[in-house]
């Protein structure tokens, strides 16, 4: 698996605002739409594109269309919807699946209770959408559900990292493998690598929790 966390000062100055517990939600919400659109330019560097004739107010001559089948977009429900917008702006024609997962507070394991996908995914480019990769569990989860389906390569974008979820994620994925038996193509791209996770498994220094400062407190 290949972390990349996006070194840009745009980047670092919308996440600060964002870290900033005096945000209020509607600034949240823009703000995180904005950054995905910054962090979705550099999970795309890969996405596979065919060469297409067309012609010029001057010339004929060749360019790029995106490859079929389109790439898949994931969110997970509910704070991956913050970033869905942010990322189909850059890629209108992707198409868009879902994934219900929820993190038990107790346990901190992830499981799974909605899923809207395409059975078969195979060969399709993801990009699965959360945006706090703390314990790895729901998206590592995220990862290897799309890989059952044949999907393949899958890239995970997120606001903030924590280094163990990193680690977890690596350790879980290590060894999965693509449709074609060849090791799965995972990458992570971030805004930026925090320090740790703390006893309730919040990211440190981190932002709090992405779905209550986007959406609001849902008792
Ligand atoms: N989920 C969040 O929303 N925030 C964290 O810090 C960790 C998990």
């Amino acid at each position: 698996m290949r972390t990349h966390v996006v070194d840009h000062p745009l980047v670092a100055h919308k996440l600060t605002v964002l870290r900033d517990e005096g945000t209020d939600s509607p600034t949240f919400r823009r703000l995180a739409d904005e950054l995905v659109t910054l962090l979705a330019y550099e999970a795309t560097r890969d996405v596979r594109v065919e060469p297409m004739d067309i012609r010029t107010p001057v010339t004929t001559t060749t360019g790029v269309r995106l490859s079929s089948p389109k790439p898949l977009v994931v969110p997970i429900l509910r704070a991956g919807l913050g970033m869905l917008d942010g990322m189909t702006r850059l890629l209108p024609t992707a198409e868009v699946g879902f994934l219900g997962m929820v993190r038990d507070e107790g346990t901190l394991l992830a499981s799974t209770y909605a899923t809207r996908l395409p059975d078969d995914l195979a060969g399709r480019q993801c990009y699965v959408l959360d945006p706090m990769l703390a314990t790895g569990g729901t998206l590592a989860a995220a990862v290897r559900l799309l890989a059952d389906r044949g999907a393949g390569p899958v890239t995970c974008i997120a606001l903030l990292a924590a280094p163990e979820g990193i680690t977890r994620m690596q350790h879980e994925l290590d060894g999965i493998t693509g449709r074609d038996g060849s090791p799965l193509d995972v990458r992570v791209v971030v805004a930026a690598l925090d320090e740790r996770l703390n006893e309730q498994g919040y990211i440190v220094p981190g932002l709090g929790d992405a779905g209550d400062r986007l959406y609001g407190t849902v008792s």
